[in-house]
């Protein structure tokens, strides 16, 4: 079955989750021709969860001999590149309409980035050594941002959706790789289950302790920071390179687009903040929402 017009398209319901029908092709090529590689890096993501962070993120973490991520390197490639072109993902770039890329002259570490869930990952990210970091998000800050993010993308003549339409799909589990807590309770069993090859981390998580988060992650991929180069600053020279002020800011992000899609660079960076949702949900939708996310991730352990 397919779903009204979100984001620019419909959504098809393919093994459990709502999949954007123009990716599916993406995803089916992924799952039957990516081999991954033991030294393998993939990010996965809940749409709108601060993908093109965590992406700009990693990307000058595992290069940061290569690339020094300190202010005075004006030659660092997140300052001319977009991070979804630094890591491409399966979707909506490599296997973006059945292409079936050559990865192989990738150097390693080579970082792929994915929405897709635990279990349409490709069978080989399952059965390798690869490191999985998933990123999600507080399901109210997603649904403002998908919904501020609909509506940039959509044709002016397809008209917009309501915040009101958008929650209720949500709701519902119709939204982009959803049901969102589908979605994370995949990944978040995988966690406990597989912590050595998958790291669980939210995006407030992030935002409120991004050192910390930033050095565990940095443990987890095996490249944790020496003594010197946290004298060096290293840390926050990173995070200040990834910040949204800066990311935003660049002309390439200002002004680019998706090679593939041809989606705005400029339309990943709104607001970048937790808690926007208190500005936009109705004390109902947050009763609701609530319910739901407390209903589905009973017993858990994990909350938002
Ligand atoms: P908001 O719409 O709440 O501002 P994704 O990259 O998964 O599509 O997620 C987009 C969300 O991440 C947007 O959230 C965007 O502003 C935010 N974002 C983008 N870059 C960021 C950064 N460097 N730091 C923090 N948030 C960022």
């Amino acid at each position: 079955p397919t779903e009204k017009a979100l984001i620019s398209g419909n959504l098809h319901q393919y093994k459990g989750f709502w999949f954007p029908t123009r990716y599916i092709q993406g995803v089916l090529a992924s799952q039957k021709h990516f081999q991954a590689q033991d030294t393998d890096i993939l990010l996965a993501t809940t749409p709108k969860s601060g993908t093109t962070w965590l992406k700009a993120i990693l990307f000058a973490l595992v290069n940061r001999v290569h690339y020094h991520p300190d202010p005075q390197n004006q030659d660092h490639p997140l300052l001319t590149n977009n991070s979804h072109a630094l890591v491409p993902s399966f979707e909506s770039n490599l296997y973006f309409k059945k292409q079936i890329p050559d990865l192989t002259s990738y150097a390693p570490p080579r970082l792929f980035s994915a929405h897709l869930p635990l279990e349409s990952l490709p069978q080989s990210v399952k059965e390798s050594a690869c490191k999985v970091v998933y990123l999600c998000r507080n399901p109210k800050d997603i649904i403002v941002s998908l919904w501020h993010y609909t509506n940039r993308l959509r044709h002016r003549s397809m008209g917009t959706n309501s915040l009101e339409e958008v929650f209720q799909y949500f709701c519902r589990g119709v939204s982009p790789f959803g049901p969102f807590w589908d979605h994370v309770s995949g990944y978040w069993k995988g966690s406990l289950e597989r912590p050595e090859t998958v790291f669980f981390i939210k995006y407030e998580e992030m935002k409120e302790q991004p050192g910390l988060h930033l050095r565990r992650l940095a443990e987890f991929l095996g490249c944790p920071f020496s003594p010197e180069e946290e004298a060096q600053g290293v840390v926050d020279n990173i995070l200040r390179l990834c910040s949204f002020e800066n990311l935003s800011n660049l002309d390439v992000n200002k002004t680019g687009k998706l090679s593939k899609t041809g989606v705005e660079h400029s339309a990943f960076f709104r607001r970048g903040e937790a808690g926007d949702w208190r500005n936009c949900l109705t004390a109902e939708m947050v009763e609701q929402l609530d319910r739901i996310t407390e209903e589905k991730l009973q017993g858990s352990g994990l909350k938002f």
